[in-house]
């Protein structure tokens, strides 16, 4: 039995999961964002222990044999957050997570240090994003520096929780990628990148491929668990990259959109892809060997989250409710488009003051057009993720979806019609990173011998076929929907510095 661990930015979520690759058991804990200003985002590590403490404790709790039977544990987590440690291993303040953008002025620097973009393309295959680590860090030296001073080790969230059982500082190279530090192409920490910031490398923790035993967990856990003494915590991987992974998209060819609050669209290489404009997020993959390319949108099904509770806050209308009233308007929604750029926007633009626009309201336009709109502009602008992220070298031949919203088959429907493509959900999708995670550790503890293997398990669930006239109206749409940011690109410019 293994259990994968999503240590994600509400919840921590553990599964358990049988050698036939059956998910047999899981459990949940929440705990609390920290927004101290517009723009921060923090969490209090210890809050992040809690949880996952209760929850493997409550998922044991359900096996046959209470937890004897487990054979290796595998972590996973929101991506590029900073957790900095003293001596002891000790949170010396709360973690700033991926969504914190106080960076941006530290990742100008860090460019510029690198000899530009194309410098720090060279040595690392990705721009310096603000919610990076990399600017994360020379932050806390500008703005903290008693903290920075002490600080002796520096881990990202899901790394934190590996301490705490291991007692080892590691990562795994999906998740060092996402640091911006990280020689993607070498699998290794970009030490040329270290020196031209003055960041001591010991301060960063060694890196194992996502299927390697990082260390055992630690006699008093396994007491209070209840699982094996010795039990072995194996690599794992960051959440957008594993859920991909979870998803069965390991190799080069069927292409992963997630769409949970954010947006993913994300495929699998066999080589370290070029990102020669940066615009993509490219990471070494979970199987040794493989590498792994990204464009993620903020808000996707956070644009309807936030479209439904705007509408009528004291009395929020259900998303069933909305999706029948999108359901009767016609592909195109008669003309409206949305742009979903409520959190201003990582791919396809990398645009961190745009924000959300209506155009073409009319009076003959309903809550029902305002819908389907918000519904229509996030799956346009996943479309056009796709397109970046071809141009980085992804291949697509399939097209799989996964995560919340894909619970209402409108979406995908739409979503088939939108990429004129076929569209399939398959089994390992619903448990995401935490399923992905469980897989890393059954390979790396001998239960199958590579994650292709382990991955043997995943089979199509739903199919949605494209509607070819839908698909045509869809077409012209999007060369709408293109044209219009091109045409606002200014105006959110001008609204950013007036
Ligand atoms: C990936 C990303 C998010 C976080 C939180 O680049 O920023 O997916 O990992 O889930």
């Amino acid at each position: 039995m293994l259990i994968g661990i999503d240590l994600g930015t509400s919840t921590c979520k553990a599964v358990a999961v049988a050698e036939t690759g059956e998910v047999v058991a899981k459990s949940s804990r929440d705990y609390p964002m920290i927004n101290l200003r517009q723009g921060w985002a923090e969490q209090d590590p210890a809050k992040w222990w809690q949880a996952t403490d209760a929850v493997i404790s409550a998922l044991t709790a359900q096996l046959p044999r209470h937890g004897q039977e487990v054979d290796g544990i595998g972590l996973c987590g929101q991506m590029h957050g900073l957790t900095a440690l003293d001596t002891s291993g000790t949170p010396l303040r709360h973690a700033i997570l991926w969504n914190d953008q106080r960076s941006a002025p530290q990742c100008d620097w860090i460019t510029e240090r690198a000899g530009g973009l194309d410098g720090l393309l060279r040595l690392t295959q990705n721009r310096m994003l603000p919610g990076f680590t990399g600017g994360k860090i020379i932050w806390l030296r500008e703005h903290e520096p008693e903290v920075y001073a002490r600080t002796a080790r520096i881990l990202n969230p899901k790394d934190y929780l590996r301490l705490r059982m291991t007692g080892n500082h590691v990562t795994d190279v999906s998740d060092a990628s996402g640091t911006g530090l990280f020689d993607v192409a070498n699998r290794s920490w970009s030490k040329q990148l270290l020196g031209l910031l003055d960041i001591d490398p010991a301060l960063l923790p060694d890196v194992v491929e996502s299927t390697e035993a990082t260390g055992s967990i630690r006699p008093e856990l396994a007491a209070r668990w209840n699982i094996p003494e010795a039990t072995l915590v194996f690599g794992g991987g960051g959440d957008a990259v594993i859920q991909t992974t979870a998803m069965g998209l390991v190799d080069p060819g069927p292409v992963g959109f997630t769409i949970g609050t954010a947006g993913i669209v994300a495929g699998g290489t066999a080589s370290c892809p070029d990102n020669p404009d940066g615009r993509v997020q490219v990471s070494c993959g979970n199987a040794p060997g493989r590498w792994h390319i990204m464009g993620v949108s903020l808000a996707a099904g956070g644009a309807f989250q936030w479209f439904r509770d705007a509408l009528a806050p004291a009395q929020p209308v259900s998303f069933e409710r909305l999706i029948g009233l999108a359901r009767d308007v016609a592909p195109g929604s008669e003309g409206l488009l949305f742009l979903p750029y409520l959190l201003g926007e990582r791919s396809p633009h990398i645009a961190p003051d745009a924000s959300a626009t209506w155009i073409g309201l009319t009076p003959m336009h309903s809550v029902a057009h305002l819908t389907r709109s918000v519904l229509e502009g996030v799956l346009l602008n996943l479309r056009e993720i796709l397109e970046v992220c071809r141009r980085a070298g992804l291949e697509c031949d399939r097209i799989v979806a996964s995560g919340g919203a894909t619970n209402e088959p409108l979406w995908l429907e739409m979503l088939a019609d939108v990429l004129g493509h076929e569209t399939v959900t398959v089994t390992g999708a619903t448990d995401g990173g935490a399923y992905g995670a469980a897989l890393t550790a059954g390979v790396g503890a001998g239960r199958w011998n590579s994650l292709e293997e382990a991955l043997a398990g995943v089979v199509v669930e739903r199919t949605f076929t494209p509607n070819p006239a839908n698909t045509a109206v869809y077409d012209a749409v999007f060369a709408r929907h293109r044209r219009l940011y091109e045409h606002l690109e200014p105006v959110f410019q001008d609204a950013a510095t007036s």
